[in-house]
């Protein structure tokens, strides 16, 4: 067997943690598969002092996590500390930039800077791996760049954030708030440190940007994915979409499509209406499931745990494997030179239905005035509800429809006449309906 592969671990929180765990209980298995130990010689955190329940005695300490990038006994740094930029970023840079290998589940930071960093990892023949930074335990990234290489992909899309989906399974299943649901994810370690990178869609756009450079060969992007979170979903939404057959999940797309003589990358995360009939709809929990559309391959789908200690540990561990083994795949699947640089695509071209929801006066007039600013739009209504009770006289109510597939564009203009209407008690609520 040869010399160990020597790693150095920055981040000791829920994922670090549980990188030393399956490290220490699957040693054996690992090396063998490996063809060489892996073995830790160094971390890094925050606080030397606090109980991780994992034992440090053996390892290096470092203050400074930088250090790593320049030790002659580390090949490979381990980076789980989180952030766009920060010590994560420097870390990545310097061992990079000094020929170390670089393994993160950090999808911020490589939604960021993964061209600047895939660039250092070509010149300076390092690899770079980022498994665990998309859809956590799913082997989705050597899926996409090795196992589905030789198609051209047409679309990708999927659920890319476990609290989002823990969050919308648990209000549909329970009924319960959306703050307290949240709470629970974050105390099952599901959420980022931010949680509003969770919610608000942010956190599953940069998994969104990372899967679409993958998949379409083109300069990651992450400025351009137009975002939604999940915020302003309620109870009532989800029992309507319930009534015509839906459920909801936070779906992040994208595919690429010819405009203007020109090949342009469309990139959304948006929460959606999802068929009970869909695969999709029955990913429930911290779940999150890919589906890739290959020319040759056909509709792949990857589904697993898309978060945890476990999970994620289970994914940069398969990162190191892959580098002991010497597998030296390209970080985005190609030569960073090669990487397209694409034109966000206009939404406005898309055509879908689209369930909009309407919280408005209940007086006289209010819905001959969405449906005519429909109709002057050119958008067709398929079907369309109204919520309220005699008793609630005077409160507002909640009026929701699905339209006939149309152009996203004209259910944008019917919005622009109604914006800023006194009719409306706030604003309407877009979610389109997965295909
Ligand atoms: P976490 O539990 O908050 O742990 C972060 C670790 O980084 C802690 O050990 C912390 O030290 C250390 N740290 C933070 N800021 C630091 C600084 N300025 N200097 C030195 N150390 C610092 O986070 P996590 O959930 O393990 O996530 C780590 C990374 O994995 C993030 O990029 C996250 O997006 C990604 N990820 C997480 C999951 C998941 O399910 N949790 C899944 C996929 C990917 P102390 O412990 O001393 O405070
Ligand atoms: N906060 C992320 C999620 C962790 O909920 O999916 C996994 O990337």
């Amino acid at each position: 067997m040869s010399q160990n592969l020597r790693i150095a671990l920055a981040g000791l929180g829920t994922v670090g943690a549980g990188v030393l765990r399956l490290l220490e209980e699957n040693g054996a298995l690992i090396a063998a598969r490996a063809g060489r130990a892996i073995e830790v010689v160094a971390v890094s955190a925050r606080d030397r002092a606090k109980d991780r329940g994992v034992d440090l005695s053996s390892y290096d300490w470092e203050d400074d996590m930088t250090a790593f990038a320049t030790r002659d006994d580390v090949d490979v740094v381990v980076e789980l500390v989180g952030g766009s930029d920060g010590p994560a970023l420097a870390l990545a840079r310097k061992a990079l930039a000094g020929g170390k290998g670089v393994v993160t589940a950090n999808k911020a930071m490589v939604a960021h800077h993964g061209l600047e960093l895939a660039g250092l990892a070509e010149a300076n023949a390092a690899p770079l791996r980022y498994e665990a930074a998309v859809a956590g335990g799913i082997p989705v990234i050597k899926g996409l760049g090795e196992g589905a290489a030789a198609n051209r992909i047409e679309r990708i899309y999927g659920i890319l954030n476990g609290t989002c989906n823990y969050i919308l399974s648990e209000m549909e299943s329970t009924g319960r708030d959306f703050g307290d649901v949240l709470k629970d994810a974050q105390e099952l370690g599901y959420a980022e440190a931010d949680p509003t990178f969770d919610i608000e869609g942010i956190d599953a756009a940069h998994k969104l940007a990372i899967l679409a450079s993958l998949a379409f060969g083109t300069q990651l992007d992450f400025a351009n994915v137009d975002t939604t979170g999940i915020t302003r979903i309620r109870a009532a939404d989800i029992a309507q979409a319930r009534a015509l057959g839906y459920v909801i999940r936070l779906i992040g797309l994208s595919d690429c499509v010819e405009e203007g003589g020109e090949r342009r990358l469309f990139q959304r995360v948006a929460p959606c209406l999802v068929p009970t009939s869909h695969p999709l709809a029955g990913v429930g929990g911290p779940t999150n499931a890919v589906v890739a559309e290959g020319n040759y391959s056909g509709r792949l789908l990857f589904e697993g745990a898309g978060a945890g200690d476990g999970p994620t540990a289970s994914a940069v561990v398969a990162d190191l494997i892959d580098i002991a083994r010497g597998n030296a795949m390209p970080p985005f699947s190609l030569p960073v030179a090669t990487l397209e640089a694409s034109a966000p695509a206009d939404p406005g071209h898309r055509r879908n239905r689209a369930y909009l929801r309407f919280v408005v006066a209940d007086k006289p007039g209010v819905l001959a005035e969405i449906t005519a600013a429909m109709r002057d739009a050119g958008v067709s209504i398929e079907s369309l509800m109204q919520q309220g009770q005699p008793e609630d006289d005077g409160q507002p109510v909640l009026v929701a429809m699905v339209t006939h597939d149309g152009p996203e564009g004209a259910v944008a203009d019917a919005l622009k006449v109604l914006d800023g209407s006194p009719s409306l008690v706030e604003e309407p609520l877009v979610m389109r309906l997965l295909g």
